[in-house]
């Protein structure tokens, strides 16, 4: 189609549940009218386009937010817009994405614009990955020497591409302020996304240990052996956690709390005086059983400050977590599916009475190249999630449906270890963040077939082009 014949037609992302065409259009100074009505589903609106004059009934702030997403996709560029009837609400409360921080920094003005993009897709959960090995990106009062250390640490550099690397300008500290958090907390709130902010334990833990080499794991001489994880035995440690995890209670003021939990070696706490200590001292069978401790008494922490935590799924290995806490499910295909030994299955975290967040790297993880042809951000060893893979994503794949009320929704992430650039960022996740947000809005019972959202996608990639995101082309025809 033709860039303008493209801007004209209606083309909503995610497609709302019932949308009617009655015919003519209601030109740009069309009045829109407000009314509350309490029986439109939460998040939720109806949109009435007439000749003369717009009008929107939501039951809450959100559906008159999302109401508005819809006619901004709906104004051509005249600022006419077509007459339509709409219907409308999202199948998952918990429509999120992930932004990694840590592996490479990102200022707060560029989280604005990751936020403003996340809002265009009516996408309401933003889980910021805020520490990581690679640096810790949050000023917290009570201890400034944990961003202090990170300060400098703005990312590895992306070696062979010097076009893939911020420039010697790109100046620190790598950290936001106390200032910059309500100044983003306030920006997201005004697009109805809630931030759920991330501090990892006890693995990807070295910028914690770059500022407290003393809360590193030893041998038995007292040698330092640990470098990416949490000493469970050292009680410093622990009371410098909760320290922070009072600080990110204070700043953002939300109900979920994320306390990472994925990817930790047992090693070094098998060989540790302190965490043997610890396994002896509470009676524990073993190393597993350490890291579900701690799970257990984070988890208790933040619901003693009214908080529910979330982490990624190896935190809720082991018996007697309080079942508040969330499941955020990184590996594995689906519910069900198999994957590494100390794995459980998500169906399984659900049928316990954990709640769930579905965030599997086998569809929704951006940093993976999309399969097109000539994509400059092709690394050697990658697997391809193209657009079409993005877009069989279901939440509820695995989960037994008497389970389906435990699965909160979903979310992708970009993980940020081989993406320096916000443009380079743009590239990765626009257009699959459509597919994702079309998942999720729509959820798997209503998606339209994946040619009725490519259809669609055309127009509104051409969208996004025009407001100057960096979107990758989608996906040549199939032959
Ligand atoms: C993860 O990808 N390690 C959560
Ligand atoms: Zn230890």
């Amino acid at each position: 189609m033709e860039p303008v014949a493209l801007l004209t037609a209606i083309a909503l992302v995610p497609q709302p549940a019932k949308l009617v065409e009655t015919g003519g259009a209601a030109p740009a100074s069309a009045e829109v009218r407000y009314v509350e009505d309490a029986s439109v589903p939460a998040e939720g609106y109806r949109l009435s386009v007439a000749e003369d004059g717009v009008t929107v009934a939501s039951s809450d702030a959100a559906g008159r937010f999302y109401a508005g997403v819809t006619l901004e996709q709906l104004a051509r560029p005249d600022g006419s817009r077509p007459c339509v009837e709409i219907e409308d609400a999202p199948a998952f409360g918990w429509r999120g994405m992930h932004l990694d921080v840590s592996r490479h920094f990102f200022t707060a003005d560029e989280v604005k614009r990751f936020l403003d993009l996340m809002a265009a897709h009516k996408l309401n959960r933003f889980h910021w990955h805020l520490v990581d090995s690679q640096g810790w990106r949050l000023d917290v009062p009570s201890h400034p020497e944990l961003a202090a250390a990170s300060a400098e640490k703005r990312g590895r550099a992306i070696e062979g591409r010097p076009d893939e690397n911020r420039g010697e300008d790109f100046a620190g500290p790598f950290y936001y302020t106390e200032a910059q958090v309500k100044d983003v907390v306030a920006y997201a709130a005004a697009r109805h996304i809630e931030i759920v902010p991330e501090i990892e334990m006890p693995g990807h833990f070295g910028s914690v240990l770059a500022a407290h080499p003393e809360f590193a794991c030893t041998d038995a001489d007292g040698k330092r052996t640990g470098w990416n994880e949490l000493c469970v035995g050292n009680d410093a440690a622990i009371a410098c956690l909760e320290d922070v995890l009072d600080d990110v209670c204070r700043l953002f003021p939300y109900g979920v709390v994320h306390i990472g939990g994925d990817e930790c070696s047992r090693n070094r706490w098998r060989e540790c005086p302190k965490c043997q200590a610890r396994i002896r001292a509470e009676g524990l069978a073993d190393e597993d059983a350490l890291q579900t401790w701690l799970s257990a008494r984070m988890v208790r922490f933040l619901e003693a400050r009214g908080k529910r935590a979330i982490g990624w799924d190896e935190y809720l290995l082991g018996d007697g977590i309080s079942t508040n806490a969330i499941g955020m499910r990184w590996r594995g295909a689906g519910g069900a599916g198999g994957g590494p030994s100390n794995f459980v299955s998500a169906a399984s975290l659900a049928a316990a009475g954990h709640d769930l967040v579905m965030a599997n790297s086998r569809w929704v993880y951006f940093d993976y190249p999309q399969g097109l042809p000539d994509d400059p951000y092709v690394y050697t060893f990658d697997k391809q999630k193209p657009l079409d893979l993005c877009y069989r994503f279901d939440p509820l794949l695995g989960i037994p449906p008497e389970l389906h009320h435990r699965v909160l929704g979903g979310e992708g992430c970009n993980w940020t270890e081989r993406t320096a650039m916000p443009a380079v960022l743009e590239w990765k996740l626009w257009p699959r963040g459509c597919a994702l947000a079309e998942c999720l809005w729509c959820g798997p019972a209503r998606k339209p077939p994946y040619e009725d959202f490519l259809r669609r996608l055309e127009v509104h990639r051409a969208r996004l082009v025009e407001k100057g995101v960096n979107a990758a082309p989608l996906p040549p025809p199939q032959p």
